[in-house]
Order: structure tokens, then C-alpha cells, then sequence
């Protein structure tokens, strides 16, 4: 399916071509009552589409491509299990770690899974996880990368500080980070925590094998086994290196690693934040998996956000877009998100192997607010070119008591606003070149009821969603990484010429 063949890809065309004048103020002049045509819920979480250069017609028209895409049967697929990874020949039903699946065989073993490395995480906070002699292991070092890193980490501290157990994350091969994870831990009460789908990835074995060796180094009594936990769908791999099997937590190999935090690779999480916070991820997750499921798509929002991407790389020429939190513990956010949708996005080729003829994936950045107000918005208000924005606050931050919370929310919609209206907002009169803000830049405000599990759990899977639309309009496959196989097949030769 080529999609610029399909007659609702021409009618955007057309529109887009109409548009080239087009005003966010004028937008709002012309409808007062354009904020609440262009606010949509999902699962307690609000976003406002209205800052955006958009208006009904071009929404229902993208509504239009999305259905004439397939999209309807193809999240169905997805959310039904089908093996919709076609290079890889298996689902990608990481929805199925959240909202159990029809198939009771799967249910009953997700669920099973789930219950042991959720009793884990219990006993441990609870002190009854021993290292050799004795005594409970209160800090925790995950050690993995990419998707075995960023989500859990993200989740974690996301769900605000926690002082015991200590949960630490090491994943770049620079010793420096690892070093960082240690520092300061006592041996006799510290757990390694693997996370690695494959069991191979070098950077998370060298550090796993670093991490050992300090804790040989400092303990030479001490029983690794002891003080050893891995997760991974390769579990025979993880008991061959020496991994107790009653401590190796595993999940399906149709999980992707940068979906897979549902599973037991958020085990991290679950050890930092407790059986109930990780439960209540899964259940704001899944809250948003039937959003997607069941609303119409003109009220669908990861349709929605997936197809106003779409509008502004291929019909916009837009091709980066920002993340903006303006909530301190969503900082890496941004992060996440890059590797959640550039390598799922970032692809050459369509599901039958064919070069696209179209753009893809956008780069993906962002910057916490209010910090980026000190770096990047002078970019955004007054570059050459606009970089349409995802704005994030948390709603509850407007009542909260702490004046610095509500200045964040105020300072977030000063942002969103001054990017759409410009300098204009400051009042009439000429302003000098240098200080003219042009406006008419677009953004997306997206709330959070409260930065808890349950809100975060919902976001996490509107990404999720809002990435798989943008796949389905582009006809690419969103669950292989290819890509990252060229770099780890040239070291692995290189270590080989060299004698490794
Ligand atoms: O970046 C490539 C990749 O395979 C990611 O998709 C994955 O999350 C990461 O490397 C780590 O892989 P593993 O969990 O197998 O160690």
C-alpha cells in the first residue's frame, strides 16, 4: 500500500495547499469555541489540539486517510495478538502484559509471570531477600540498554524518589556509568538486576560481568548467586551464566524491547514503587489500550496526535519534533521517546520491503520545562523554522499549594501561547526586528490528572498507540530494529580480527 495513492492522501494534498496562509490566531478568531471543539480526552488524560494548524476539515480529512490506511483492522490485529512484525515473523502484543488476552493459555501465563516477579519485588522491600551473609539487599543496580533501560528507568523515577530500597540504573559500556551505579554501595547488600530480552547485548554483558567482578573484588566470600537477578526471554542463556533459574524472570519474545515495561522488565520499578504502583501502571496502560480499541476514530487520541504527526511530516515538511515536560520527574521522557519512536519509525522500506517514497519518522528531541525556556525556546519563538511541540503538565500542579507548581502550569500555557500568537500577545505597537516573535508555531498541551502510576501508565501507551498509527499510514514496520544489527555485527568482527 502506497499511501500516496490513496484518494483521502490527494484530498490532504489539496488542503494542505489551501492552508499555506493559514493562522492559528485567525483559527481561534474565526471559532471561540475552538478550544473545546479541539480538546479530547482518553483515559483521564486531556490534550489540546487547538494551537495547531488545523482546522475541522483537515482533521476529518486525516480521520479519513486513517480508515482508507486500514487502521481500524490493523490495531486490531495488533491488539488481537496476529503476528504483525512481518520481518520477524511474531506479534508485537505488548498490550497483552497489561489488558490480559481472550487466549486463556497466554493469560494464565502473563499473569503467572507477573505474580512471581511482583512477589519478588514484595519480598525484597520487605527485607527478606538475603545477600550471603545475611543481611537484606536494600540497593538494587539494573543493568541493561535501550528498552531494557529507558522505560524502567523512566517509570522510576517518574514515580518520584524513594530512598529504600535503592533502585540504580547502569547501561552505557563507559565505565563511568556503571562506576556511578556503584558508588557507594555496600556489596553485602546489593543486587544485580540484568535486564536483557537477548541475554547478548555486549554493553549489558560487559557491565554485568564489571558488576561481578566488584562484587568479587569486595566480598570474596560472597555467593554470586547470591546477589543476582536477571530478566529476559532467554532464559536458558541467563541460568547458563550462572543466574540461580528461581531468579530469572522471563517474557515473551513477541515483546519489543522498547515496549516491554509492562512485563517483567519493569521489575525495577516494581521493587522502587511496590506491587500496587506497578499494578496501577498496567491499569492506566490498559485503560488507554481500550481508549484506542473502542472510541470512534475522529475522538481517538493516539489517532489523532499519530495522524497530526503524519500532517506535519508529509504535508508540512516538518521533520523534528520537541517534547516539552514541564514536570521535573518526566525528564527523560524526551529519551524514551526517541528510541520509542525513531526505532520504530526510522525505517527506508515498507512491510513488503519496498524504498518509501515518502518521509518517516521525525527526530525526536525535548528538553524539561521550565529549563528549556533557558535553552531551546529561544529556537522555537524565533528560528527560521517552527518544530511543532508536545507540551506536558500535570493538572494538579494549578491547585497545588507549592507556588513554584503553579507558576509551571502558568509558565507552560505563557509557552504554547506565545508560540501561537507571537509577540502580538504583548500588546500593540512595533516591535524591532529582533524582538518580533512570529507566531503561528504549533503545539499540543497534553495533561496529566496527577503524576502518578496510573496517569503515567496511560501515556506511556498513548506514545505506544500514537506510534503504531503513524506506522499503519506509512505502511512500515514499527517492531523490528534492523538497523542497530550493522554497528554490533562490525564490532563483533573487528573484537574477532583483533583477537578479541
Ligand atoms: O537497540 C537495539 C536493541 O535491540 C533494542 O531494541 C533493545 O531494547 C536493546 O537493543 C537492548 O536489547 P536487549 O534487551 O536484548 O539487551
Amino acid at each position: 500500500m502506497n499511501p500516496t495513492e490513496l484518494p483521502e492522501w490527494q484530498a490532504l494534498v489539496q488542503r494542505r495547499r489551501a492552508l499555506d496562509d493559514i493562522r492559528i490566531a485567525e483559527l481561534f478568531d474565526d471559532d471561540p469555541r475552538r478550544t473545546e471543539r479541539f480538546t479530547f480526552e482518553a483515559a483521564s488524560l486531556v490534550a489540546d489540539l487547538s494551537r495547531n494548524l488545523l482546522d475541522a476539515g483537515t482533521l476529518q480529512a486525516l480521520v479519513a486517510l486513517a480508515r482508507s490506511a486500514g487502521l481500524e483492522q490493523q490495531r486490531d490485529q495488533l491488539l488481537a495478538g496476529a503476528p504483525v512484525n512481518v520481518t520477524e515473523g511474531r506479534p508485537a502484543w505488548h498490550t497483552a502484559l497489561r489488558s490480559p488476552p481472550a487466549d486463556p493459555l497466554w493469560a494464565h501465563r502473563l499473569a503467572a509471570e507477573r505474580e512471581r516477579f511482583l512477589e519478588f519485588a514484595e519480598q525484597l522491600r520487605a527485607g527478606s531477600v538475603t545477600g550471603t551473609v545475611g543481611l537484606p539487599l536494600d540497593t538494587v543496580v539494573c543493568i541493561g540498554i535501550g528498552g531494557s533501560d529507558l522505560g524502567p528507568r523512566l517509570v522510576t523515577e517518574a514515580l518520584g524518589p524513594v530512598s529504600r530500597p535503592r533502585v540504580r540504573f547502569a547501561a552505557n559500556l563507559d565505565p563511568a556509568d556503571l562506576d556511578r551505579a556503584l558508588a557507594g554501595a555496600n556489596p553485602h547488600t546489593t543486587l544485580l538486576l540484568s535486564i536483557s530480552k537477548s541475554f547478548s547485548t555486549l554493553e549489558t554483558v560487559e557491565n554485568l560481568q564489571a558488576a561481578l567482578h566488584w562484587l568479587k573484588a569486595r566480598g570474596p566470600d560472597l555467593d554470586p548467586t547470591r546477589h543476582l537477578v536477571a530478566v529476559t526471554s532467554q532464559p536458558a542463556r541467563a541460568t547458563a551464566f550462572g543466574i540461580d533459574p528461581t531468579r530469572v524472570f522471563t517474557f515473551p519474545e513477541w515483546v519489543g524491547g522498547r515496549y516491554s515495561l509492562w512485563s517483567a522488565c519493569g521489575l525495577g520499578i516494581a521493587i522502587a514503587h511496590g506491587r500496587l504502583a506497578f499494578t496501577e501502571l498496567l491499569e492506566g496502560a490498559a485503560q488507554l489500550d481500550a481508549h484506542f480499541a473502542h472510541a470512534p476514530l475522529q475522538a481517538n487520541l493516539p489517532v489523532l496526535l499519530g495522524m497530526l504527526g503524519v500532517w506535519y511530516v508529509n504535508f508540512w515538511n516538518a521533520h523534528s519534533r520537541a517534547v516539552i515536560p514541564y514536570a521535573h520527574r518526566l525528564r527523560r521522557l524526551p529519551s524514551y521517546l526517541q528510541q520509542l519512536e525513531m526505532e520504530s519509525l526510522g525505517k527506508r522500506v515498507d512491510r513488503a520491503g519496498a524504498p518509501l517514497a515518502i518521509d518517516t519518522a521525525p527526530v525526536v528531541w525535548g528538553e524539561v520545562g521550565t529549563n528549556a525556556q533557558h535553552s531551546v525556546f529561544q529556537f522555537l519563538h524565533q528560528g527560521t523554522g517552527w518544530v511543532p511541540l508536545d507540551i506536558l503538565t500535570v493538572a494538579q500542579n494549578r491547585t497545588g499549594v507549592e507556588r513554584r507548581l503553579r507558576l509551571l502550569n502558568e509558565f507552560a500555557r505563557a509557552q504554547a501561547d506565545a508560540l501561537a500568537w507571537g509577540d502580538e500577545l504583548l500588546g500593540p505597537g512595533a516591535r524591532p526586528p529582533h524582538a518580533v516573535a512570529p507566531g503561528n508555531r504549533p503545539s499540543t498541551l497534553i495533561s496529566l490528572p496527577q503524576l502518578d502510576a496510573r496517569a503515567i501508565g496511560a501515556l506511556l501507551a498513548l506514545y505506544e498507540h500514537r506510534t503504531f498509527v503513524q506506522s499503519v499510514i506509512w505502511n512500515i514496520n514499527a517492531f523490528d530494529q534492523w538497523g542497530v544489527e550493522i554497528g554490533k555485527q562490525l564490532l563483533a568482527r573487528r573484537t574477532q580480527d583483533a583477537g578479541g
